[in-house]
């Protein structure tokens, strides 16, 4: 099956070894430049931040770079997620695979109802917004390599790109969530759209606002760090990836 993996600055490295495609043309606009590279060769990558990381959580057009990936062929979606820890059983370095999505975007185009050719009225289901199928193969896939993961969970997503302040982690913490990111949504509701599984993948980089271990420092979230410990989580990530690739 040929799977779409969608990520961020944590496989930037794969890169080295990329053959970029043409994307095509999408009603909805343009997408980012998908690439395969050989170790992966079921696999199909975009960089949903484009390259050099220009677009912002809430400027990504996720409506043309889902259905350029069905177009190209994809038929379920790993996307990876980097995101701030929220429960205080995450650490830095951890991953999780989340079960739930409470969104909190606003202003996003967030369906294929509207603004294209489809004329159709999409009410998807979204009781599930993971596939429960594609979780338990990444959740094989990591066990069979030895990446340990936290199984379940609820990912919040907000509309950036500023972080949260720490009332806000609170108010999100009594809703439920153990995760914060920003990128999730639409992406989840989009591929539900176009009945692709999806499932996420979400790399701990920074406990979120106010949740650092000396939470009464109130310490800052800097970006830079956050990078460093994504880099180190990638031999990781890739070791699920490949093993995902291979089993699917
Ligand atoms: N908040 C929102 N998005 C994020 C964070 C965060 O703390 N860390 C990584 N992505």
């Amino acid at each position: 099956m040929k799977t779409a993996i969608i990520g961020g600055t944590g496989l930037a490295s794969l890169a080295e070894t990329a053959t970029p495609l043409a994307a095509p043309e999408t009603p909805y606009g343009e997408a980012v430049t998908p690439w395969t590279c050989e170790e992966f060769p079921n696999a199909l990558f975009i960089n949903r931040h484009a390259d050099g990381h220009t677009l912002l959580p809430h400027e990504i057009n996720y409506r043309a770079n889902l259905w350029m990936l069905r177009e190209l062929g994809a038929q379920a979606v790993v996307a990876v997620l980097t995101v701030g820890g929220i429960a205080r059983t995450l650490n830095n370095g951890d991953f999780v695979l989340p079960r739930q999505i409470i969104d909190y975007t606003w202003g996003r185009a967030h369906t294929f109802s509207s603004g294209g050719p489809s004329g159709k009225v999409y009410h998807a289901d979204f009781t599930e917004p993971f596939s429960p199928a594609l979780r338990s193969q990444l959740a094989a896939s990591a066990r069979a390599v030895d990446v340990d993961f936290h199984d379940g969970g609820v990912y919040g997503c907000t509309q950036g790109p500023r972080l949260e302040t720490a009332a806000e982690i609170d108010r999100m913490e009594r809703d439920g969530c153990t995760v914060v990111g920003m990128t999730a949504m639409p992406e989840a509701a989009l591929a539900r759209e176009l009945q692709m599984p999806y499932a996420g993948l979400c790399l701990v980089v920074n406990p979120a606002a106010g949740r650092s271990p000396a939470t009464e420092r109130m310490e800052e979230i800097v970006v830079a760090d956050m990078r460093k410990v994504a880099k180190a989580m990638r031999p990781q990530l890739l070791r699920v990836l490949q093993r995902l690739g291979e089993t699917i």
